[in-house]
């Protein structure tokens, strides 16, 4: 037998309603707010996130899927959305377009991890991005999206965390500071750590090992180190947000594992997945379209993962995806097919779920199908029903049935299927 490629997994039916469910929500809340979807290739040239996500991250120094193609080009497997936005802004002259620029995308993402929980090497994201505004107000807008997309689903347990990281100068401060107070301690540290202090020392902050996390818990805080223009930046986000009551927590050791973001991070924390296995991460990137090669265009935005989110979806939003009813067309005899087929057409078309038998069942087994199937009702065609011009329309939950005339069936189903809920 083949399996799987480690890592990756098949989502498959029902819970396949809930993927579409949850994307369908995040296409009607984000365009809403007036993101409209965006779909960028799953392939980029390995240089764009070398160049945004960043080398000394661990995604680009160990996560990514890159390979040569034939023509000897060094072409990566997207391990995130924001890098492929700010390409496509660039590429396509998306700056001369009334501005702000919103846009939305969801898709897999690749990322050679070590697999747990909510930890897969091809996932999904739902993300947007808003480009071409440099105000808080944008960040207090794709907050709020967010959080009306999350509460649209049910959640209400998620818990938003916010930190300032300030400007790409007062970042260059704050690592000498980090180092200054991490140095009688270096050989501490792990040893990727040991490796970050050269290549990325940002990234310490991000350390799951016990004792760097220590030692980081009693270091300054990146906020406290930050310029005037940047504080007041993520104060103005912070109070833009407690005006509409979205509370967030400041996280002061919150940094991201990704190098282009300055100013507002954030993440969103399920208490189920814990603070490692975040639900969604998110920032302002005003260098990351300059640093490509384009105009100084900002942006912020956020990503969700998708796989986690399903992982912890609120019972009543599962309850009202699965609450869909089924209705089963039982042809009996060889000339039943035609009709059966044209009934099920009709039906969908009135927007039910019909399950036909094809596969040649008696009407007993047809009713035992019936039953595995949970459908709610049947219609049976039976020829001598189809003579008479009728078909019988059985009640599934109540056990009851009716003869009624072919035209009517339709009408008759679709009343049944309101009356049971
Ligand atoms: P990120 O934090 O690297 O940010 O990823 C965003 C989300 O993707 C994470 O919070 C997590 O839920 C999900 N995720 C990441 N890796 C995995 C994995 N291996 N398995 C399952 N889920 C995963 C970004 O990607 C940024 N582009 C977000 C962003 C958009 N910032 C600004 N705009």
């Amino acid at each position: 037998m083949i399996r799987k490629v480690k890592g990756t997994r098949d989502i498959l039916p029902p819970e396949t309603q809930l993927w579409n469910e949850v994307e369908c929500t995040a296409l009607r809340i984000f365009g809403g707010f007036g993101y409209s979807e965006i779909r960028m290739p799953l392939l980029e040239p390995t240089e764009l996130f070398v160049r945004t996500v960043g080398e000394g991250t661990d995604i680009v120094s160990k996560e990514m899927y890159t390979f040569t193609d034939r023509k000897g080009r060094s072409l990566t497997l997207r391990p995130e959305g924001t890098a492929g936005v700010a390409r496509a802004f660039i590429e396509n002259g998306l700056g001369q377009r009334p501005q702000p620029m919103r846009l939305s995308y969801h898709g897999p993402m690749f990322r050679y991890e070590r697999m747990q929980r909510g930890r897969y090497r091809q996932f999904s994201q739902i993300g947007i991005e808003i480009l071409g505004a440099a105000n808080p107000a944008a960040d207090v807008e794709v907050i709020v999206a967010l959080h009306t997309f999350l509460a649209e689903l049910g959640f209400d347990d998620l818990i938003i965390v916010l930190n300032n990281l300030g400007d790409p100068e007062d970042r260059e401060r704050f690592i000498t500071g980090l180092k200054t107070e991490l140095t009688p301690h270096r050989g501490e540290l792990c040893g990727d750590c040991q490796r970050r202090w050269d290549e990325n020392p940002l990234r310490i902050l991000d350390c799951k090992v016990p004792r760097c996390r220590e030692l980081v818990a009693e270091t300054t805080p990146v906020a406290d180190v930050v310029s005037e223009d940047a504080r007041h930046h993520v104060a103005t986000v912070e109070a833009g947000l407690e005006a509409v009551s979205i509370p967030v927590r400041r996280a002061p050791r919150l940094v991201r594992g990704l190098d282009y973001y300055l100013r507002t991070v954030f993440e969103v924390i399920s208490p189920e997945l814990g603070e490692d296995t975040v639900i969604c991460g998110g920032g302002r990137y005003d260098r990351l379209i300059s640093d490509l090669g384009g105009a100084a265009v900002p942006g912020v935005g956020f990503a969700i993962g998708e796989d986690r989110l399903v992982d912890v979806l609120p019972q009543s939003f599962k309850d009202r995806v699965f609450d869909q009813r089924v209705v089963v067309v039982l042809p009996v005899g060889d000339a039943a097919t035609a009709p059966a087929t044209a009934l099920a057409r009709e039906l969908v078309l009135a927007g039910v779920t019909v399950h036909t038998e094809v596969t040649g069942r008696s009407l007993k087994a047809g009713l035992k199908w019936s039953g595995k199937m949970a459908a709610s009702a049947a219609v049976i065609l039976g020829e001598s029903e189809l003579a008479d011009g009728v078909a019988v329309i059985r009640d599934l939950d109540r056990g009851e049935q009716e003869t009624v005339a072919l035209v009517d069936v339709v009408s008759h189903v679709v009343e049944l299927l309101q009356i049971q809920r």
